[in-house]
Formats: C-alpha cells, sequence, structure tokens
C-alpha cells in the first residue's frame, strides 16, 4: 500500500540561472511537504535538474567545458539556491545520473517491442541558425518566429510515439477524474486541448545534430527527445531513490507551471500508460509572476527577479512568506519589491512581530520571564478560535490555498492581539499581578500556536519565536502541537531585538534593481530616497489650482480592525482595506470612536502621504475628520461605496 506523499517540482533547465520562477514552484512544494509533515504524514519531496538538449552541449562547448563537467557546476547553483531557500527536499535527481538513464531506455525498449514506438518521417520547417525545426503555424511571413530568418523545409526520419492510440482513455480518464488536473479550469483548457486529434510524437532527435542525450537503445543515430527524457525522472526516481524515503508510485503531485502542463498532462500520463504503470494523482499547474508592466518574467525579457538578491536583502524567509501570501496558486500574481515591503510589515513586523515583542516585555519586567499557566475560561472565545485555524490552515493546505492558510493565521494573530489589547496586562499588572499574568499567558499561548501553524511557511523564524516562548522543540513539530494545551506555562520565555524587522517601503521600487548580479546586492539599496514630489505651493489669495489638489490621492477605504494604541490617549491603531491592499493608520481618534463603532466603516483617506511613525508605530496615510467644538466627526460616503475608490 501507498503510504507515502510523494511530490515533485519540474526538473529546471541547467541553462538557466535560477530565477524567481523556478523559486516559487520549489518554495511552494517545500511548503506544502512540510505541512504534510506537520500533519504527521510520510511525505517525500523531489526536485533536481533537466539537463540534456543541444542548448547545453551549446554552452558547455562555449565554456570550454566538458557536457557532463558543465552540468555538475551548473546543477550546483540550483543546489545552492535551495539551502539558501530552506528547500526540504528528499532527493535530487538529475537527468545525467546513470539510475535515470536505466529507466528511460527501459522505458523506450518496452513500448518498441510492444510497438507503440515506430519508425517514420517527420516533416517541417528546419531553421539552420535555431537548429530547430518550426510547424507551418509558427512561422512569421514565411521566416522562423525567433529570429526572422529562412527556414526550409525538411523531411527527417525518426522515431515516434504511438500517441494517438491512447488519446480515448486520457479523454476518459480525465472527464472521470476530475481532479487530475488542478485548478478545474486548467482541466478544461487540456480537453479543450484533447478535442483536437492527438499526433503522434516524434520522440529522437538525430544524434548528428544533437549528441548530448540519452541513445535510443536500438538506433544509436538518435538520442531521445528532452521531454521524454526528463518526464520520466519522476518515476526513475522512484525505482532507484537516491537517498531517503523510498517514494512510491504513483505521485501524488507534480507540481509545474502553467507553461509546462501540456507536456505534463498529456504526453506524460500516455507514456505512463502505455508502459503499464499508473498516471500520478494529480498534476497542479500554478500561475506567473509578472513583472509590474505585466509582462511574464523571463530570462529573455531581462526583467528576472533573482531570488538570491530578494533573499539576501529581505531575508529567505520573508521572501518564502511573500511568494506564498501573495500569489494565489494557480493564478498569476504581480512581484513588486514595494508589496514585499509591505506585506513584511503589516503581517510579520506589525502583526505577529508587535504582539510577541509586547507579551516577551511584559513577561520580562513582571514576571522574570517565567510565563504563568494560560488560563482557560468557559467558552473561551480565543481557544475556540485557535481549534478552528487549526482545522481551517489543514482544509487550505490541502486545496493548496497557502495564501488562505496564512491569512487564517494572521487573523488568529490579530484575535490574539485584541484578547490582549482588551485585557490590558499592561495596566491591570499594578493592580493583580496574577489576573494579568494569565491574560499574558493566553497570548503566549495563541502565539505559540500561531507560529506552529506558520512553520511550515518560515521554518526558522518561527523557531525563533518558539525559543523567544521558552518552547524546547522548535523541530519536529507534529499536529498536536497545534492544540491549546497550556504548553507554555512554565516555560522561560526570552525578550529581544525583533525578530521580524520592519522595512521602509520603497519611494519607487522597481524589479531592475533586484535583477542586478547577486554579487553586487547591496542592502543600501533597500531604502532609497523619497521620489521627489512637487510641492503644493499657494498662491498669494492661498487658492491652489486643480493640478495642486490632483496631487492629494484622497481614496475610501474600509476599516478592517480598530485597535486603541497602548498608553497614549488620543491613538488608535487601524488596519485598514485600500482596493486589493492592505495599510496600517495611526489617528487621533480615541476619545471619539471605540474599535466596535469604527470596525467596517469606510472612511476617507489620503493615500499618497509619506509613511510616518506615530509613537513608533507606522502610519501608512491619514484619515480625514471634521472637528466640531469637542467632537469629531469621520468623513464617510453617504452610500456603500467600495474601499480604494478615488475621490473626485
Ligand atoms: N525543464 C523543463 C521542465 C521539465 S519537467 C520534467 C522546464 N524547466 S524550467 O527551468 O524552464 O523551469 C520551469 C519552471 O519554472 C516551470 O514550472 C515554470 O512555470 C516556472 N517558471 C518560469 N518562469 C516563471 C515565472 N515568471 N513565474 C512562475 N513560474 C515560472 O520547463
Amino acid at each position: 500500500m501507498k503510504t507515502t506523499f510523494y511530490l515533485t517540482t519540474p526538473l529546471y533547465y541547467v541553462n538557466d540561472e535560477p530565477h524567481i520562477g523556478h523559486a516559487y514552484t520549489t518554495v511552494l512544494a517545500d511548503v506544502v511537504a512540510r505541512y504534510h509533515r506537520l500533519f504527521g504524514e510520510s511525505v517525500h519531496l523531489l526536485t533536481g535538474t533537466d539537463e540534456h538538449g543541444q542548448k547545453v552541449a551549446q554552452a558547455a562547448a562555449k565554456a570550454g567545458r566538458e557536457p557532463l563537467e558543465h552540468c555538475d557546476l551548473t546543477s550546483q547553483r540550483y543546489k545552492d539556491v535551495w539551502v539558501k531557500l530552506g528547500i526540504s527536499y528528499d532527493d535530487f535527481i538529475r537527468t545525467t545520473e546513470q539510475r535515470h538513464k536505466d529507466v528511460v531506455i527501459e522505458l523506450l525498449e518496452k513500448l518498441y517491442k510492444q510497438g507503440d514506438i515506430y519508425e517514420g518521417e517527420y516533416e517541417g520547417w528546419y531553421s539552420v541558425f535555431e537548429e530547430r525545426f518550426f510547424t507551418e503555424k509558427d512561422l512569421v511571413d514565411g521566416m522562423d518566429p525567433i529570429g526572422g530568418r529562412p527556414v526550409e523545409k525538411l523531411t527527417e526520419r525518426g522515431w515516434f510515439f504511438r500517441m494517438s492510440k491512447y488519446q480515448k482513455w486520457l479523454v476518459e480518464r480525465y472527464e472521470n477524474y476530475s481532479d487530475a488536473v488542478l485548478p478545474s479550469f486548467r482541466l478544461n483548457e487540456v480537453l479543450g486541448f484533447l478535442r483536437q486529434p492527438l499526433g503522434d510524437l516524434n520522440i529522437s532527435r538525430p544524434s548528428s545534430r544533437l549528441s548530448w542525450g540519452i541513445p535510443i537503445p536500438w538506433d544509436t543515430d538518435f538520442v531521445t527527445y528532452v521531454w521524454f527524457d526528463a518526464l520520466t525522472n519522476y518515476y526513475s526516481a522512484t525505482v532507484h531513490p537516491a537517498k531517503g524515503t523510498s517514494p512510491t508510485w504513483p505521485a501524488d503531485y507534480h507540481i509545474v507551471g502553467k507553461d509546462i502542463l501540456t507536456t505534463h498532462a498529456v504526453y506524460w500520463p500516455i507514456m505512463l500508460h502505455a508502459g503499464g504503470l499508473e498516471p500520478p494523482r494529480h498534476i497542479l499547474a500554478h500561475g506567473w509572476w509578472m513583472a509590474k508592466d505585466a509582462e511574464k518574467m523571463s530570462k529573455s525579457r531581462d526583467n528576472v527577479v533573482k531570488p538570491l538578491n530578494v533573499a539576501d536583502m529581505y531575508g529567505p524567509e520573508a521572501f518564502r512568506y511573500y511568494m506564498m501570501r501573495d500569489m494565489v496558486v494557480g493564478q498569476d500574481a504581480n512581484f513588486s519589491e514595494e508589496a514585499v515591503v509591505k506585506r513584511l510589515n503589516s503581517d510579520l513586523a506589525n502583526d505577529l512581530g508587535n504582539l510577541l515583542n509586547r507579551v516577551t516585555k511584559l513577561l520580562a519586567q513582571h514576571f522574570d520571564g517565567v510565563i504563568p499557566a494560560p488560563e482557560v475560561e468557559d467558552e473561551d472565545s480565543l481557544v475556540e478560535l485557535a481549534g478552528n485555524v487549526a482545522f481551517k490552515v489543514r482544509d487550505s493546505v490541502e486545496k493548496f490555498a497557502i495564501h488562505n492558510a496564512i491569512e487564517e493565521v494572521l487573523q488568529f494573530v490579530r484575535a490574539i492581539n485584541r484578547d490582549f489589547t482588551d485585557r490590558q496586562p499592561w495596566s491591570t499588572v499594578k493592580t493583580d499581578k496574577i489576573r494579568a499574568g494569565v491574560d499574558i499567558a493566553r497570548a503566549a499561548e495563541g502565539i505559540r500556536i500561531a507560529a506552529t501553524l506558520l512553520s511550515p511557511v518560515m521554518p526558522v523564524k518561527t523557531g525563533e519565536v518558539l525559543k523567544r516562548l521558552g518552547v524546547a522543540k522548535a523541530e519536529g513539530l507534529t499536529w498536536e502541537d497545534v492544540d491549546w494545551n497550556g504548553a507554555v506555562e512554565n516555560n522561560r520565555s526570552s525578550h529581544g531585538d525583533a525578530i521580524f524587522p520592519r522595512y521602509d517601503i520603497p519611494a519607487s521600487a522597481k524589479v531592475s534593481p533586484l535583477a542586478k548580479s547577486e554579487a553586487g546586492t547591496d542592502k543600501k539599496t533597500l531604502s532609497r530616497g523619497a521620489e521627489a514630489h512637487t510641492p503644493i505651493q499657494p498662491d498669494e489669495d492661498g487658492m491652489i489650482t486643480i493640478e495642486d489638489f490632483k496631487n492629494v490621492d484622497l481614496r475610501t477605504a474600509k476599516v478592517l480592525a480598530a485597535e486603541a494604541v497602548e498608553d497614549a490617549d488620543k491613538l488608535m491603531k487601524l488596519r485598514i482595506q485600500v482596493g486589493g491592499e492592505e495599510r496600517q493608520l495611526v489617528a487621533g481618534i480615541k476619545q471619539h470612536y471605540t474599535p466596535e463603532q469604527l470596525t467596517g466603516k469606510t472612511i476617507i483617506i489620503v493615500a499618497n502621504l509619506q509613511p510616518a511613525k506615530i509613537r513608533g508605530i507606522e502610519s501608512q496615510g491619514m484619515l480625514l475628520a471634521v472637528r466640531d467644538g469637542d467632537s469629531l466627526s469621520l468623513l464617510t460616503p453617504d452610500t456603500d461605496v467600495s474601499s480604494g475608490n478615488r475621490i473626485s
């Protein structure tokens, strides 16, 4: 019986330098693997490199190296990045390894013997410059679509895989098993593709043109087509696993980008089925990270974000957190440095970090760091929330809604924050130390659970959080550790520097500085100077122009949560939604509104005000209110308006 949850990343081209696309797929797979380990499952995560093909041979020749020597070096670049990004892979397979080549040869021979591979002729438009064929459809004005160079019609002998024979089987499988390709709209795309007759696949290339590949066992004038070779890795790693747990076929999930879905959802299941093997259980296609102008990030467009640069600037775990929180698996997402900073500041520095800081500070000041027992009350809403959040996280992860799982934990953190603020232990400690201790311990227990639930996303940082709460076991956490069980009681906590630092919002965050060479990364680029704004200059009569007015970006915003700032008479901290973005705002309205009155209100804010610190808390904007004598009233639209709309 299959007991191991087996998931894979694509095998990355050795010619590419690791970039955000590779990093995203791999971090996603790692986070899912770590969650399943936390759920108590045995997990096997496979990644590796795709090393055959003409381009690799050419790059090696250019570098004056033997192809394999070249692959050794370039494959290592991925391994180095994966160490840096904390990828817990169980096996790393390279298509140049003997354990892989043996299985490809076996599969080819089997298919050949049973008549599923036959000799045929391929006719197409060949570009001498690009050294490849194009179909009639690919050509642009009769020229090659890449460089616009001449092409000639050529006929070439080759070996063909009878894919057409299995088309009907595949369509039936997908019609009966709608989870096989995820998200479901991708399954529809695949089924759409399968509505056309499926041609047979040329699985060979002449070795005169392409020598760096696995020879066709019965005809050494040819090598195996790279996709036929590379796809087989997922299975060959189960036949000869390199180390660790041995995965059992079929794979549970192949995680791939949407650009390589057809090869995975059409060629690969047919190859397996023809070979007498089960197809993978699920193929999950994620979207692309786009540069700001909605262009796919890619090497050829020179707009690629190098993961190591972002990781160097903000820390590898912050980068993991951003990628997992800001991309809905399956959809595209825009990458911007500004969004990275906002996400880190709001979720990690403000919500989680600040709460931890307040808790450990009070413990150090009044309890010598020792955490009292977190007493539970009858129908305790915080304890109930803790139980729910664990359930929701698991459910979201099982549906690959990682952004949701994270948001659930953050909602829980905000609830702990509210509970803490309502109970005001910093004040009650002066009169009722026992009460205050219990209230602080509740928050500590809540943070322990939140950190455990976030541990697959940020294993090192959450380990530091747990250590601050005196939790000895920061590794090898299990699903029992997400129970509210008072585990923090009697732990010795420690108070220290912020685990989640706050960053300046880059004034004109561009993608390009991140794309510069790794070696040249300079931390100073983090806080670039503020963009030069044209100051508003009233004329002598005090009048401003319409242009001046237009410089002020007034927008509607929805109050998501509000909280009184401790030890400040007037200040209230608000979390607001401005369109797709969440912000924090500090305003002097404490004497006029309660948090309950504010939550849910739509207000008007100045959205393009430079962030300012008020009592050490960052305010990203200013709200509009009118004062009348002693009273103060917030400006709000008089009908229901969604947040983020510009006031004109
Ligand atoms: N070698 C093949 C895969 C063979 S698997 C048997 C290949 N390699 S790749 O190096 O190009 O890596 C592709 C992976 O990176 C894909 O999952 C692809 O979607 C992902 N990305 C490349 N650019 C991307 C973005 N800009 N955003 C997100 N992922 C994208 O294809």
